[in-house]
């Protein structure tokens, strides 16, 4: 079993280095969806983890937002594209409600890492006069190089963060079951991390 656990390991390991900058784009180009994205900037290039990052995004949703199903499936790009699974919450996760989704992240400060995230999101729907509340009611968010901060993680964390990073992202309505919006991200993260578990054990 740890041979098993050490050789997932050296494949997520085995990655390019390079980093590549943050890439966007619809799922279906053809069919945005209700939340329409104007500008979405995440920088810099890799996140550094620890450190400081910023996202620019200007987006408007054209529709209430019910309660919704969240569905992510994230890849680390290697040799072959490693699928990435769901560690505590974090990586390729499905969350079954948005409407207690920011709230849960942040007590149970998923994967060790969301948890400030969500803090920094709530306080930023506060300060903008927008509401996060079920159902959402259609609305415009512009935010310009808001700053989030990714904190110190552990060993294995490291290794597992350092690399590029291919996500999608789909939000599926809990009632009518229907996909309404699906996103396709990309990025890279470094933790400095170079050797075999950071050159530990
Ligand atoms: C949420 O529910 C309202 C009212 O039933 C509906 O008009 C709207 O399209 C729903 N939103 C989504 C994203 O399905």
């Amino acid at each position: 079993m740890k041979n098993f656990i050490y050789c997932i390991l050296c494949l997520f390991v085995a990655s390019g280095e390079a980093a590549k900058p943050f890439k966007w784009s619809y799922c279906n180009p053809k069919k945005p969806g209700i939340i329409r994205i104007k500008e979405l900037k995440v920088s810099p290039s890799p996140l550094p983890s620890p450190g400081k990052f910023y996202v620019t995004m200007e987006e408007e949703t054209l529709a209430p937002i019910n309660s919704s199903r969240v569905e992510i499936s994230v890849k680390k790009q290697a040799l072959i594209n490693v699928p990435v699974p769901c560690i505590s919450k974090f990586g390729s996760c499905t969350y079954p409600d948005t409407c207690t989704l920011l709230d849960d992240m942040e007590k149970k400060n998923y994967g060790g890492l969301l948890g400030p995230i969500a803090t920094v999101l709530k306080k930023l729907y506060h300060s903008k006069g927008l509401t996060y509340k079920c159902p959402v009611p259609p609305q415009k968010i512009k935010v310009t190089k808001a700053e989030f901060t990714l904190p110190a993680t552990s060993s294995v964390m490291k290794t597992f963060l350092q690399g590029h990073f291919k996500a999608k992202i789909r939000l599926i309505d809990n009632k009518n079951k229907k996909e309404f919006f699906c996103l396709n991200v990309e990025m890279s993260v470094s933790t400095g991390c170079h050797g075999w578990l950071c050159g530990k054990r």
